[in-house]
């Protein structure tokens, strides 16, 4: 009797030691993809040489890189758009230069931001909100209807950059989703 307790608890034992070893992998995978998803920070890259953009007049770049969705990953695509202003001309050195960048998704629902240089705004067709070059919400007076943009466009970290090989300055972003429909700039999780 004992011994044949003894034996049903091995083979339980062996039973369970290797449905462990069986799901092992599969739990791994799962984990790798929830952790990698979970860790997404911010995509940091050169988006154009300092004397190639015109001075107060911006200009808008893609940002190209990996996306991952879920198990699926997506080499070197398009996953979001920035205008870059460069406001400071010749005159500053290079290193001194300011330039500034704002991700051309719109903070009221998402939409993508065009700029129209007529009116020297930058302006959302989805729901016809506005800012003006320094990215500030347009006043509902001086727009002549309701802005629904709950705030400015919002800012991306940006830095000049020397290239050691070429010794030209470029502009390096550092693009970041942020939540729609906020009265202040969240990064998204
Ligand atoms: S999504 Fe831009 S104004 Fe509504």
């Amino acid at each position: 009797m004992q011994r044949r307790t003894a034996l049903k608890w091995i083979v339980r034992t062996l039973a369970s030691f290797c449905a462990a070893i069986v799901a092992l992998p599969g739990v791994c995978f799962v984990a790798a993809a929830l952790r990698k998803n979970k860790g997404r920070g911010a995509t940091i890259q050169r988006v154009a040489k300092l004397g190639d953009l015109p001075v107060g007049q911006p200009v808008e770049f893609p940002i190209i890189a990996e996306r991952r969705d879920a198990w699926a990953l997506y080499p070197q695509e398009a996953i979001g758009r920035v205008w870059v202003v460069r406001r400071s001309d010749d005159s500053v050195e290079a290193a001194a230069s300011q330039v500034d960048a704002y991700t051309s998704v719109c903070p009221h629902l998402g939409c993508a931001i065009s700029h129209d240089s007529s009116a020297e705004q930058f302006t959302c067709p989805c729901h016809q909100a506005a800012w003006n070059v320094t990215g500030e919400r347009v006043a509902d007076a001086e727009l002549g209807h309701k802005n629904v943009s709950p705030r400015s466009m919002d800012m991306l970290q940006s830095k000049l950059v020397l290239d050691s090989q070429t010794d030209e300055w470029w502009v390096e972003v550092s693009y970041e989703k942020f939540e729609y429909g906020l009265t202040q700039k969240k990064t998204k999780a």
